[in-house]
């Protein structure tokens, strides 16, 4: 799918997820979690590769969110696990229209090193 015919879903609004703060949402069959880092927005998959925890409901330190599991730690900005930067977990488009917060359910394309189930 391109970028121009991507689909977005409305999922909150931005006073919802306060700066520094994240939520997990059921984006078309996927969960995303959607974070906000000093007022610009990230969205990756919600579900731990390891295990299977809510990302979102992991400790976000700068770019780097860590599971509340077991610690592994995924950078928001291009999903990339932090102990190994080839694997990668699925990120989504994100936007902003008015006060809205919208997030596509088609993940952006990742050439190797998929992390996800
Ligand atoms: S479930 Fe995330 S590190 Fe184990």
């Amino acid at each position: 799918m391109s970028a121009s015919n991507t689909q977005y879903h409305d999922v909150a609004g931005v006073d919802d997820i306060p700066p520094g703060s994240s939520k997990a949402f059921k984006v078309g069959e996927r969960m995303v979690a959607v974070f906000n880092r000093d007022g610009k927005w990230f969205a990756i998959d919600d579900m731990c590769p390891h295990m299977g925890a809510s990302l979102a409901d992991g400790h976000l330190d700068g770019r780097e969110v860590t599971c509340p599991w077991h610690a592994w730690s995924f950078d928001i900005c291009d999903g990339s696990w932090c102990d190994n930067r080839a694997l990668k977990i699925d990120t989504f488009p994100v936007r902003v229209v008015g006060d809205r917060i919208e997030v596509s359910a088609e993940p952006n394309p990742k050439a190797e090193g998929d992390l996800t189930h």
